[in-house]
């Protein structure tokens, strides 16, 4: 038997607001490279029908070069709610993406600024933002300045152990208008290694006003309480976790 405090039960059933789309779930699906398509989220949704779920990363300067909308940002109408998350160093190219990626049916565009992926970060996307934040700063108001719903944004604490920036970072990115940050609480040189530090998590919770989703290491409901306990987070977003265990 799990308890909760009563502080977490409140919140549990209180619906997570980002900016101006309330969700009635504070479990999120995590957007997954090479897993995140329509029928894995139709897969997961069947389970939790409320989360707002993410489709994989989309390359916005692929979107900019290319006629056709690429696959991976294909929704199904009826699927909701559902975030299309995108990558790049561009903030016009992101503005253009997101543009689209509202027309396919996204209810928010999230950032993704915490792949540590070399492919991404060398071309300064991803992880790579964490040292640029004037870009990542330009990124977040370019999508803002472009689209209606609101742009949020994925993170990791700071590239490595020696910088682990993220208390300044997410309160620019705050700054700038992103309406939540999900972070995860690995560096960028952790990749998926070692334990997710959220104790990093309760501290950026502690200054941001916009909502703050904690990832990292949540495999089980009891890690789940626990990290929200933990963080005050306002809400868990599951990831390797539900591979294979949907439920
Ligand atoms: C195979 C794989 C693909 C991923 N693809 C993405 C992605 O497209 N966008 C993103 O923001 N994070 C991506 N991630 C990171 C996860 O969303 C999540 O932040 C990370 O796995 C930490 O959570 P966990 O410890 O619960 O797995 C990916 C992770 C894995 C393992």
């Amino acid at each position: 038997m799990i308890s909760l405090s009563p502080n977490l039960q409140a919140k549990l059933v209180a619906p997570l607001k980002i900016g101006s789309v309330a969700v009635n779930s504070r479990v999120l699906q995590s957007p997954l490279s090479g897993v995140s398509d329509l029928v894995f989220r139709r897969l997961v949704r069947r389970y939790a029908p409320t989360s707002m779920m993410y489709t994989e990363m989309a390359n916005a300067t692929e979107v900019h070069h290319f006629k056709a909308v690429p696959k991976i940002m294909e929704i199904d109408p009826n699927e909701q709610p559902i975030s299309i998350q995108l990558f790049d160093c561009r903030p016009d190219f992101i503005a253009e993406a997101a543009c689209k990626a509202v027309a396919e049916g996204a209810q928010t565009i999230d950032i993704n600024m915490g792949c540590p992926v070399n492919k991404i970060t060398k071309k300064g996307g991803g992880s790579s933002l964490l040292r640029q934040p004037e870009v990542a700063e330009a990124i977040v108001k370019a999508a803002i300045r472009a689209v209606e719903v609101p742009v949020t944004v994925k993170t990791r604490l700071g590239w490595d152990d020696r910088e682990i920036t993220i208390l300044d970072f997410a309160k620019r990115m705050e700054d700038a208008g992103a309406a939540m940050l999900t972070l995860h609480g690995r560096t960028r040189a952790q990749g998926y290694n070692g334990s997710a530090r959220w104790e990093w998590i309760g501290r950026v919770k502690e200054v941001l006003s916009i909502p703050v989703i904690a990832n990292g290491d949540i495999f089980s409901v009891e890690s789940a309480v626990r990290c929200l306990e933990q963080t005050q987070a306002d809400g868990v977003m599951c990831s390797r976790g539900t591979l294979g265990y949907p439920f």
